[in-house]
């Protein structure tokens, strides 16, 4: 991978903070005048990137007591060197939380940058007594901005995890040292969580596995994101570009261009209790894709890829397809990446039809599921499919498309 030095160093320092640690939104209580006792360590969920660009990047974590945070950072791993931001609303700095967010922007493209986050922690919170307990800061972690000039580059797939840690580290196993500069979480990674207590340490985990903190995950929401109590707060542990659940991005040349099909039966469904529109959010990703497809990004670059979690093309019912379908077969997509049916395949348009490739990741059981490890460059995208144990290794070429 890029930083190799950084690679196993961060391994282990991911390692043993969440051995040490339950990430936990909960875990702490909300000092308003009372103190609280410090005890074990702050940082509950450790430091993962978001949102990675040319100019900027999200950094997100969680400690499991009250802190005031901020963030350090230089393109020196000296962290004398580095310069401190912090986060404002209203005039306050952002503090006595659990969450952390912190945006570091004005960076300059295709450049290393290093970072720690820091916590102090917040013992008594009045209006003119404050005081402070331990201060926490993280190992140095590295991470480069986008380069807008990057023609070659790789990415992974994982989909359908349904919250399976040992899945994920079996399959993570198979890559071995692929380098890839983001990964994509297809959906149903994330299953029916009733609670942060649930998810926390489930993200935590596959965090850990990718490295997060200098590799920035991509989350996108599958059908069982959205059932579970929790399923109304897991999304608000992402950064999505436009902070809706569909969007795109730039890496290297290629356009990525996320949907999401929501629920995966009709909202008139007994079981959704009449609190899903998923028909009018498909429809608003109708008109966005319109958009999207007309714009300069789109059309300039060199492949351009769709990620959603349930195919509409390989699948016998979509409730999407009809709506989609105008944008989607005229776009000129050079591949699609889906999941949801638990059964891997990639279809190719000269026998099926279909308007362009469709890639669709496997199943929750290590039998049959899979990852797919993405390699574009100017001229192609090699999908290497790997999994468990019926999985015969592949390499799958989708070349670019004529325009
Ligand atoms: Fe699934
Ligand atoms: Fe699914």
């Amino acid at each position: 991978m890029k930083f190799k030095p950084f690679s196993l160093f961060l391994l282990l320092v991911a390692g043993m903070v969440a051995a040490q640690t339950t990430p936990s939104s909960a875990a702490g209580s909300r000092t308003d005048g009372n103190k609280t006792a410090a005890s074990s360590t702050l940082i509950s969920l450790p430091p993962y990137l978001q949102n990675l660009t040319e100019a900027g990047v999200v950094v997100r974590w969680q400690t499991n007591r009250p802190v005031y945070s901020w963030v350090e950072f230089g393109t020196s791993p000296d962290t004398s060197a580095m310069q401190k931001v912090h986060r404002l609303k209203n005039g306050m700095a952002v503090a006595n939380n659990l969450d952390h967010r912190m945006e570091l922007s004005d960076l300059k493209p295709a450049t290393t940058y290093y970072y720690r986050v820091c916590s102090r922690e917040i013992t008594l919170y009045q209006p003119y007594k404050k005081e402070f307990g331990v201060t926490e800061k993280s190992e140095v972690f590295a991470f480069q901005t986008v380069d807008p000039n990057q023609k070659s580059f790789s990415f992974i797939v994982f989909n359908d995890l349904h919250n399976g840690r040992a899945l994920f580290d079996s399959l993570r196993q198979q890559l071995g040292n692929r380098p890839y500069d983001f990964v994509i979480f297809n959906g149903d990674c994330l299953t029916d969580l009733a609670s942060a207590e649930a998810a926390l340490p489930v993200i935590a985990h596959y965090n850990q596995g990718i490295e997060a903190a200098s590799y920035p995950p991509v989350y996108i929401r599958g059908n069982h994101e959205i059932r579970g109590a929790y399923s109304q707060q897991v999304t608000d542990h992402f950064d999505w570009p436009g902070d809706k659940a569909f969007f795109a991005f730039t890496h290297g040349k290629t356009r990525f261009v996320i949907l999401d099909c929501g629920e995966d039966k009709p909202d008139t469904t007994a079981v959704y209790y009449g609190l899903n529109d998923f028909s009018a959010f498909r429809q608003e990703q109708a008109d966005w894709l319109q958009k999207e497809i007309r714009s300069d990004e789109f059309k300039k670059a060199d492949f351009r890829v769709l990620v959603h979690h349930i195919p509409t093309y390989g699948l016998k019912r979509s409730l999407c397809l009809d709506l989609w379908k105008p944008a989607l077969e005229t776009a000129g997509f050079d591949l699609a990446i889906n999941a949801h049916t638990h059964r891997h395949e990639v279809l190719l348009p000269e026998k099926t039809g279909f308007p362009y490739p469709v890639a669709i990741g496997g199943s929750s059981k290590w039998d049959d599921a899979t990852v797919m490890h993405l390699t574009k460059t100017p001229e192609k995208i090699d999908i290497a499919l790997l999994g468990g144990k019926n999985i015969t290794p592949k390499t799958v070429t989708i070349p670019k498309k004529k325009r």
